[in-house]
């Protein structure tokens, strides 16, 4: 990868409740590009949301937080920003889509204005100027009418327009990084399927780098060019979209893609769903968060932290980056038989 766009290295961070402190992301290193897509994906509760909000500042005030480590969006530390600083990162430089639209947009005033605040605040346009550039992206991200749109409230479009509209928010300014948080999940598949595209081509043709968090295997296969595994607040396995999902070293990646239905077995065959749920934080030990779910555990898995390494490839043959944490490495030649592998 040439042109880094956000790198972040040895993150953690530490969520304080009343009741409790918990390193929610444990010491997660990973990077994007321009024009390129990188998915990171996990069972639910794995950290994905609060690592990527925690890097905007977006964790809501009552819950205290601490994070270590290092996020450079270019030469800044995003973690070592001030608050003030870091809201003019988000929207200007960093556009962020959520799986609710109609939590993002004011319910009271229409969409279009709503797009063009954005363009005015960061690009320092005119009225005018705002509304065209608006009118714009709205085509942009094939809103069917961007001049009926323009003046629609939130609740008058449907679920597929509102979230085109909030694409159309987060790009407006022409950020070189946008952050999406299953931002498709409340859609049909059809709409689904239309929407990630869009993202996907707005990221190479707009020469932006995308973060797409997805619980959704299928979706990863679809669209990432790098993938990071996430598993109880770690990364599992991180490397391009092809190896990973193709040869899958760790164990959870590899149940992970197991999970997925195939399309091309016959209707009603069963598929082997990952058992046990991932381990309380509170909890967990030293050693591998994935061992009680792992068949090929032994006793130092318990143990010690296996760290993320490149995997051995097989026969000596020279492969794509894929780095995994397990101790016992147990990536096959042949690629699994599930419905992604690409
Ligand atoms: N506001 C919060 N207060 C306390 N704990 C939280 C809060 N938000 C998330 N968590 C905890 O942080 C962990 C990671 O959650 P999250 O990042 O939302 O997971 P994911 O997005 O992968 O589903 C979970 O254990 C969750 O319970
Ligand atoms: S380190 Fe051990 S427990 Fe963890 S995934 Fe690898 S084999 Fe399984
Ligand atoms: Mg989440």
């Amino acid at each position: 990868m040439t042109d880094v766009v956000l790198d972040v290295r040895n993150y953690s961070v530490q969520l304080h409740t009343a009741t409790s402190s918990l390193t929610v992301v444990d010491d997660v290193s990973w990077s994007v590009g321009r024009g390129e897509t990188l998915a990171i994906v996990g069972e639910s509760g794995s950290g994905k949301t609060v690592s990527l909000m925690a890097l905007l500042g977006l964790i809501p005030e009552y819950v205290v937080t601490d994070t270590a480590g290092s996020a450079h969006l270019g030469a800044r530390d995003l973690l070592s920003l001030p608050e003030s600083e870091l809201r003019k990162v988000r929207g200007a430089e960093v556009g962020v889509i959520f799986q609710d639209p109609l939590a993002a947009f004011n319910p009271a005033r229409r969409v279009g204005p709503q797009i063009a605040e954005s363009a005015r605040r960061h690009l320092h346009l005119s009225a005018d100027q705002a509304k065209r550039r608006t009118l714009e992206v709205m085509a942009d991200v094939s809103l069917p009418n961007p001049r009926h749109h323009y003046v629609a409230y939130p609740h008058e479009l449907s679920g597929g327009m509102r979230q085109r509209a909030l694409i159309a928010m987060a790009i407006v300014s022409g950020p070189s990084l946008v952050i999406a948080d299953e931002p498709t999940s409340a859609l049909d598949v059809t709409t689904q399927a239309q929407l990630l595209e869009l993202l996907k081509r707005l990221g190479r043709d707009l020469n932006m780098g995308l973060v797409l968090v997805s619980h959704d295997m299928g979706v990863v296969a679809a669209l990432a060019d790098q993938v990071a595994v996430m598993y109880a607040g770690r990364i599992a396995e991180y490397g391009s979209a092809t190896s990973v999902l193709k040869c899958p070293d760790h164990p959870y990646t590899r149940g992970l893609l197991d999970s997925i239905p195939d399309p091309r077995l016959p209707h009603g065959t069963a598929f082997r769903a990952l058992s046990g749920a991932p381990p309380d934080l509170a909890s967990a030990g030293v050693g591998c968060r994935f061992a009680d779910r792992c068949e090929l555990a032994v006793e130092r898995c318990v143990g010690q932290r296996p760290a993320l390494e490149p995997v051995p490839l097989a026969g000596g043959q020279s492969g794509e980056r894929q780095l995994s944490a397990c101790w016992r490495h147990p990536r096959v030649t042949t690629p699994v038989s599930s419905a992604v592998a690409r």
